[in-house]
C-alpha cells in the first residue's frame, strides 16, 4: 500500500502538494490527473524521494519515505516510467538494461544479460537488443524504459505521461502492457493530464492547484487490452488483405 497522510510541499512561495491525503492499496491502478503545473509529478516523484515533502507523512509498503535510511531498497519496491524515455543514448539497449544490476547490485554480468533478455522478451522487443536508442522508435524506446523500470522486480510502478510523446496507436500498446503489469499483481499510478489515459484507470484522482479536487472511481472504465487486440486483429487482417493482393501494404 502507498499511504499519503496529510502531505504538504513549497517551492518557495508555491504551495505544490496542499494536504494530499491518499491511499492506493496493493493492486490497484490509480490514475492522477489535473491541468499543467497541478502538482501530480511532484506527488509521484515524493513516492520515491526524488522530492522531499515539507511536512505529513509518505509510507511505501510500511516503508516511512522520510525516515528511511535504505532510500535504495524503497526504490527497488517502486519502478518509475516517465515521458521521455530518459535511456542512456550513448548505450545500446542491453548496457541500458544491465548498467544498474551490475554497477549497482554487483550482479554478474551473464545474469544481468539473461535477466534483461527475458525483460526485452516480455515487453516485446528481444531482437533490439543491440540497438541504439536513437534507432528506435518512440513506442520502442518506452518499451525498453519499461523494461529498465522492471529490472528489481518492483511492487509499484509510477508513470508520469508515459504516453505522452505517442501516437494514440501506440499509446494504447503501452497501456495495455501497464494492465498486464496489473494482472501481475504489480500496484499502479499513472500521472496522465490526457483524458483519454485516464478513462482505462478504475480510479481517476483529479488534482488542481495541489489539491485533490475528487477521487472516484471510474464506471466507463475502457480496458486497453481489449481495444489493442481489436487494433492487432485489424493489422492482421489488413497484412492478409494485403498479401492476397501480392502487394507490400495497403495505404
Ligand atoms: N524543482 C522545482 N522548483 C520550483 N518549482 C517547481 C519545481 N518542480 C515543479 N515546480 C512547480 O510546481 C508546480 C507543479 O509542478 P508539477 O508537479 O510538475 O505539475 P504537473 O506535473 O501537474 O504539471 C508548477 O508550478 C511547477 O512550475
Ligand atoms: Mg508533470
Amino acid at each position: 500500500m502507498i499511504e499519503f497522510r496529510q502531505v504538504h510541499k513549497h517551492f518557495g512561495a508555491l504551495h505544490v502538494l496542499d494536504d494530499i491525503s491518499l491511499r492506493v492499496a496493493a493492486g490497484e491502478v490509480v490514475v492522477i490527473c489535473g491541468p499543467s503545473g497541478s502538482g501530480k509529478s511532484t506527488l509521484l516523484r515524493c513516492i520515491n524521494r526524488l522530492e522531499q515533502i515539507d511536512s505529513g507523512e509518505i509510507v511505501v509498503d510500511g516503508i516511512s519515505v522520510a525516515g528511511t535510511r535504505d532510500i535504495a531498497r524503497l526504490r527497488a519496491e517502486v519502478g518509475m516510467v516517465f515521458q521521455r524515455f530518459n535511456l542512456y543514448p550513448h548505450l545500446s539497449v542491453l548496457d541500458n538494461l544491465t548498467l544498474a544490476p551490475t554497477k549497482v547490485r554487483g550482479l554478474p554480468k551473464a545474469k544481468a544479460v539473461a535477466a534483461a533478455m527475458e525483460l526485452l522478451g516480455r515487453v516485446g522487443i528481444p531482437e533490439k537488443a543491440a540497438a541504439w536508442p536513437a534507432q528506435l522508435s518512440g513506442g520502442q524506446q518506452q518499451r525498453v524504459a519499461i523494461a529498465r523500470s522492471l529490472v528489481n522486480n518492483p511492487y509499484f510502478m509510477l508513470t508520469d505521461e508515459a504516453t505522452g510523446n505517442l501516437d494514440s496507436v501506440t499509446s494504447e500498446e503501452i497501456l495495455a502492457m501497464f494492465e498486464r503489469l496489473n494482472d501481475e499483481g504489480r500496484t499502479i499510478i499513472m500521472v496522465t493530464h490526457e483524458d483519454d489515459v485516464a478513462a482505462h484507470a478504475k480510479r481517476i484522482v483529479r488534482l488542481k492547484d495541489g489539491m485533490i479536487q475528487s477521487d472516484k472511481l471510474n464506471e466507463h472504465r475502457v480496458s486497453a487490452l481489449a481495444r489493442t487486440k481489436v487494433h492487432g486483429a485489424e493489422l492482421q487482417a489488413a497484412e492478409e488483405a494485403a498479401a492476397a493482393m501480392g502487394v507490400a501494404e495497403v495505404a
